[in-house]
């Protein structure tokens, strides 16, 4: 099955587009970046050991930090070739092929995290499907943590926008209020003008996971 990522990757980059993907957050890891923003932004919510999901996991870079810090961590991604790097760099992790709009892993998690574009880049018309699908694998007073460009200086090449209004509608269908939303992972309060949003659902009367721990 071609995907929405495997398009605009093989496209922009080539075939070999996981391993160059991968490559390019360790030479900015190797210059100096910090390329954990999200993790530390996890850690930030709730300490390990938690159960996390990382979902659209790609090479796994999210969660192979999160593991480092003590999280009990699965990652899921509908991208063979993404997960073959992950299972390369980190193969005692647990990595699932499965696509975001169908996936039941039977499993809950105290985080379910939706990094790196993830959102923009699920297939036209599978939005409410997958987060159905992410609704569904959250733990009684978990939380939904999405992060994604807003505009085209923020999504890859030829990637249309998400709506943050969509995005709240679907998960407020599923009763999952958007309680928190910041402009980048270390917790920069939110301006649209910036072009990244990063989203906190939880149920309204869930405690704790509602982003007011965040800076
Ligand atoms: C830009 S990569 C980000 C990977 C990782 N989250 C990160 O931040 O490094 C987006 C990932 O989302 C995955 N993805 C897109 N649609 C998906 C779907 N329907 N189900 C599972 N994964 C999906 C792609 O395969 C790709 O690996």
């Amino acid at each position: 099955m071609s995907t929405r990522w495997e398009r605009i990757a093989r496209e922009t980059v080539g075939a070999d587009y996981a391993r160059v993907y991968d490559q390019r957050f360790r030479a900015m890891a190797a210059r100096g970046a910090d390329i954990h923003g999200e993790a530390t932004f996890v850690a930030r919510l709730l300490a390990p050991p938690a159960r996390v999901l990382d979902a659209g996991c790609g090479t796994g870079r999210v969660a192979v930090r999160l593991a480092e810090l003590g999280y009990d961590v699965v990652g899921v991604d509908v991208d063979a070739s993404m997960l073959d790097v992950a299972r390369a760099g980190a193969p005692e992790l647990d990595w699932r092929l499965a696509d975001l709009s169908a996936f039941d892993l039977g499993e809950r998690f105290d985080v379910v995290l939706v990094a790196g574009n993830t959102i923009p880049l699920l297939e036209p018309g599978t939005l409410l499907d997958a987060c159905e699908r992410l609704g569904r694998h959250l733990a009684p007073g978990g939380v939904v943590v999405c992060g994604f460009g807003l505009d085209a200086a923020h999504l890859p090449a030829g990637c249309p926008p998400t709506a943050l209004s969509d995005l709240d509608a679907a998960f407020g269908a599923l009763g999952l209020d958007a309680t928190a939303r910041y402009s980048s992972w270390d917790g920069a309060a939110f301006d649209a003008t910036d072009g990244y949003a990063i989203t906190l659902y939880a149920e309204p009367a869930a405690s704790g996971l509602r982003g007011s721990d965040l800076p």
